[in-house]
């Protein structure tokens, strides 16, 4: 009986990369209709298992088999061809260049005289939207849309190639529950329509909402496969870690200091309208808003990445320059970007590098540069975050992409921010990560640093923050006190639910 809706099966499955064995002699089975997920820790091969499958490794070694009869994975067309699809961790499209041009790559059609046919291509392309219930102008550019919207475009331009096998790498990292759930509704009906779903995630709450079945690794090797209704969360994560491990949030007293940032009526036409609020040293203040609602454009105003309309920012009670980064760097506030791929790291660079990126100039003593001091500072936050490299002097752009997270932060906090300003930290990590990642920012502000934290992750935003700034479509609603804080309150908070409980 179980044969008969066999997609995919692999045999003794493994991949080497110089000096390591990423995946280790697995053995899997992917059933049509049904949805299976991947869990591990960061680096524990997950992302590299199904790259071997999509044709991006020609030297896998093993068997996988489709039908019965073995297939041979050994390019990206070869995949293709057979029906599996995947929607990359990092998306894959070319951002400068439109909706219907990614959609349609490689199979532009053409007009008379070889012109492309505008009409057909818009047709073509909003044929391909509709799949995933998205209603946009297929001439805009992808760097036009939210990373929610990019996304789906992402899964129609997979959809469009008919694939039987659907691979999805952390597909939810970068959104809010509304279109987790839009998302979970479109995945079950691909499973009803009898494709075979790989689901990689970290969240628990969305594996047990959405997975049939479980398949745990750690070290590049398979652990089990397991129907969903066989785990608890708890034996889930203790398959994980090989361990027993908490994920209760250190009680952080609500502290406040002196007054580090103040906002006063900032707007950014069409973004965020007429925004103030106040930060504290030894704070950290969370914005609670779904994604639309303004929380990144208004991050990337305050620390001068992006321009603003109206109203001033005041750093330490010296007005900050308007749209000029470099500036609000040096003066001590720092911003995490949510989008590591594009603007965060350096992939091409080792770690070492990316963790000094922003600090170069302080290493250098008496026009001296002090490479003790760089390996020291390197040393100290790989260990903090606990960063799995080979050596700090492998390119970024080979770790696993939760590692690639933890560089990323380790790049933010070398600086020793004063103002630190988080943009989904912990997206892509693994629970025990999580944990570091939150003692590091606890830490940070113990240490007298103010910050601000953007996160779609709930439990996360309540346990962390001493108050949280309600952003609804732009637009500040009102603060939640440290009493007021939980996962509820919060998710209530952003949808617009929320009367102030003090005037
Ligand atoms: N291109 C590469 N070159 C060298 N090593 C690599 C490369 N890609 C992955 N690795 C290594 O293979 C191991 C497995 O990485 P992989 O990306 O599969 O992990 P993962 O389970 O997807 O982790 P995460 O949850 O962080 O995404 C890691 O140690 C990683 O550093
Ligand atoms: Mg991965």
């Amino acid at each position: 009986m179980e044969s008969i809706n066999l997609a995919l099966s692999m045999q003794g499955v493994s991949k080497r990369f110089p000096g390591m064995l990423a995946v280790d002699n697995v053995d899997l089975d992917l059933h049509a209709g049904e949805v299976h997920a991947i869990m591990g820790e960061n680096g524990a091969g997950k992302s590299t298992l199904m790259k071997i499958i999509t044709g991006s490794f020609s030297d896998y070694t093993g068997v996988v088999k489709m039908g019965g009869r073995p297939v041979a994975l050994h390019s990206p067309a070869a995949a293709k061809e057979y029906g599996i699809g995947m929607v990359y961790q990092e998306l894959s499209l070319a951002p400068p260049i439109s909706i219907a041009e990614n959609l349609l790559a490689g199979r532009l059609p053409a007009g008379r005289l070889g012109l492309l046919d505008r009409k057909a291509m818009a047709r073509e392309a909003r044929h391909c939207l509709s799949e995933v219930g998205l209603d946009v102008d297929p001439f805009k550019t992808v760097e036009e849309l939210s990373q929610h919207e990019a996304q789906l475009v992402e899964i129609a331009k997979v959809l469009g190639n008919r694939p039987c096998i659907l691979i999805m790498d952390e597909p939810t990292s970068a959104l809010s529950q509304d279109e987790v759930q839009r998302l979970f509704s479109m995945i079950r009906h691909l499973k009803n329509r009898g494709l075979a779903i790989v689901y990689i995630s970290h969240h628990l709450p969305e594996v047990f909402e959405i997975a049939d079945k479980v398949t745990v690794m750690r070290d590049g090797r398979k652990i089990a496969t397991k129907e969903i209704h066989e785990l608890t969360p708890r034996s889930l994560v203790q398959m994980m870690v090989g361990q027993d491990i908490d994920e209760f949030y250190r009680h952080r007293e609500a502290k406040s200091g002196w007054l580090v940032l103040q906002v006063n009526n900032l707007t950014r036409l069409g973004f965020f309208h007429d925004v103030s609020f106040e930060l504290h040293s030894g704070e950290i203040l969370g914005i609670a808003g779904l994604s639309g609602s303004g929380r990144t454009e208004l991050a990337r105003s305050l620390c001068g990445l992006d321009p603003v309309d109206a109203g001033q920012v005041f750093l330490e009670n010296a007005p900050l320059k308007p749209a000029n980064y470099p500036d609000t760097l040096q003066r001590g506030l720092v911003y995490l970007t949510e989008d590591r791929k594009q603007e965060g790291l350096f992939l091409r660079l080792s770690v070492r590098r990316n963790v000094i990126a922003s600090i170069f100039p302080l290493l250098t003593r008496f026009g001296i540069y002090r490479p003790e001091k760089e390996t020291a500072v390197v040393r100290r936050w790989s260990e903090t975050l606990g960063i799995a490299a080979a050596s700090p002097d492998v390119g970024a752009g080979t770790l696993s992409g939760g590692n690639q997270q933890k560089v990323l932060l380790g790049k933010c906090l070398a600086t020793n921010p004063e103002v630190l300003i988080l943009d989904e930290p912990s997206r892509g990590v693994d629970v025990g990560a999580k944990r570091k990642i939150h003692e590091a920012v606890m830490a940070l502000a113990d240490s007298g640093a103010a910050v601000l934290l953007i996160s779609s992750d709930l439990p996360e935003l309540a346990g962390l923050s001493s108050r949280a700034l309600i952003l609804r479509n732009g637009r500040l609603l009102g603060i939640l006190e440290k009493a007021e804080l939980s996962e509820e309150s919060l998710l209530l908070a952003a949808n617009g639910h929320w009367e102030p409980s003090h005037a």
